[in-house]
This record gives C-alpha cells, structure tokens and sequence, in this order.
C-alpha cells in the first residue's frame, strides 16, 4: 500500500511565529503540513489565503517528488473552489484538496440566473488543477456518503482521476474537536477498493484515535491541536507514523 504520510495542520500553530512553526514541524519529521483554507461561508470560521501560503513557502523546502516530504497539502474549505486554484498555485501549494460538496454547489451556480457562470463538476475541477500543475485532492464531510466518489475514482480518463482522498472524521471548521469514527467505514470502503489510493483523515486524530484509523486503512494522517499542543510533537509524529505502517 501508499507510505505512511503525517501533515500536522497549522490551523493550531502559532500564527503570530507560523513561518517558525511550519519549519520546526518539518524539523520534527512530518511529511507534509496541512494547510487549513476557510472562507467563513463553506465553513463557519475564516483563516487565511494565498498571500500567508506565499510568506511561509520559504520556510520548508518544496517537495523533490511528487508526495515527497515539504508538500503543502492545502484543504480548501471554501465555497468556489476553482477560483483560487491559479492564485494557491502560485503562492506555492503542492496538493489542492477541494471540497465534493463546494464543487457541486459553488456560490455562483446556487442561483444560475445571477450569474453566468457554469458549475464545475469534481471530474472539472481535478482536470483543472492537474492543469495548473498540483496534485487534487477531493475532500467529502461527515455528511456526504461515500458512494459519491465510486463514479469519480473509476474515470478512465487519468487527469480526471484524484491523488488523495479526504474523509473528514469531525464537521470542518474548527481544531480540536471530537474524532468521528462513524467515519472510518468510508475509509474502509476506499481501501478495499483502492489499494493504493492515497487516503486522509482529518480532524480529531491523536495517538488515542490513530490506531482506529490505520487499521480502517487510512494512510496520510491530519494532526493539528495534537502535534502543536504537545509537549514533544516529535514524539507524536512518531507514534502516529507508526501506527501507519504496522
Ligand atoms: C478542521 C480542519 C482540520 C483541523 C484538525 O476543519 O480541517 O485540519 O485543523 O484539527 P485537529 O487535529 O485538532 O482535530
Ligand atoms: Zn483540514
């Protein structure tokens, strides 16, 4: 199966010293950072855009490979997500993880006759981003069930297929919430299905829940309030990068 993959995500960092933070978690052995994009309208909070992505690239090498380690995994928790896609591409992300949900039912498409603009389809949007040279990911919330993906994970046409899954195991918006493991049966599901497909959890993930979620087959691991409210956060990747690969 895919390697184990850890990305803490900064949402819990320190924002005031992030450019820091960001390297002292690569530092720590982290794969990637998870990089949580809130507009306040897809979900009920905001945190920052493209221009903070800008002024912490320099801080963490970029990946030498597709996957490698510096990869700026962006979760896109926004209502139009094909609008950023030019802009976060700049600012230097690596993976852009959309949302099902956000592709289906983008602002402008809730009422066709305000505006002129066409919805964009996930198969669109993944197209469009391999277009502007990232990785795509496609995220689904509690509330989506996981046979929306079946159509989109069997096109034959490969631009129009994902390199990660995100199954999110708490209601996005907020750190520090409550693991969701009704959840871990849609990872399931991809993972039988999908053998190497990559696969991320998100949201409620510590060294008290992680093993529910390797077993489940889940293999790129979100941490946030975890990692960056340890005492030893190197210690943590560990225990969650091992529970991964055992
Ligand atoms: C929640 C975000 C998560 C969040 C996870 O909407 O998508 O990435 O930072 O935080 P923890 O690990 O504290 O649940
Ligand atoms: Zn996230």
């Amino acid at each position: 199966g895919p390697p184990a993959v850890i990305a803490p995500s900064i949402l819990s960092a320190d924002f005031a010293k992030l450019g820091a933070a960001c390297s002292d978690t690569i530092d720590n052995n982290a794969d990637w950072l998870h990089i949580d994009i809130m507009d306040g309208h897809f979900v009920p909070n905001m945190t920052f855009g493209a221009p903070v992505v800008t002024k912490i690239r320099p801080h963490v090498q970029r990946p030498s490979m597709a996957r490698g380690k510096g990869t700026f995994d962006c979760h896109m928790m926004i209502a139009e997500p094909k609008k950023w896609v030019k802009d976060f591409q700049k600012a230097g992300c690596d993976l852009y993880c959309f949302h099902y949900e956000a592709a289906l039912t983008s602002t402008a498409a809730e009422d066709p006759a305000e505006s002129s603009e066409a919805k964009t389809s996930p198969k669109e949007m993944i197209k469009y981003v391999h277009e502007n040279r990232m990785l795509a990911g496609i995220a689904i919330k509690p509330e989506t069930p996981v046979d929306v993906l079946w159509e989109i994970l069997e096109n034959p046409e490969k631009e129009e297929v994902p390199d990660m899954v995100l199954v999110m195991t708490v209601h996005p918006g907020f750190g520090g919430q409550k693991f969701m493991a009704s959840e871990l049966p849609k990872v399931k599901a991809l993972r039988e299905r999908y053998p190497d497909l990559y696969i991320e959890v998100d949201g409620g993930l510590s060294e008290a829940t992680i093993e529910q979620a390797a077993e489940a087959g889940a293999n790129v691991i979100v941490a946030g309030s975890a990692v960056f409210g340890a005492k030893d956060p190197a210690g943590v990747i560990k225990v969650l990068r091992e529970s991964v690969e055992k």
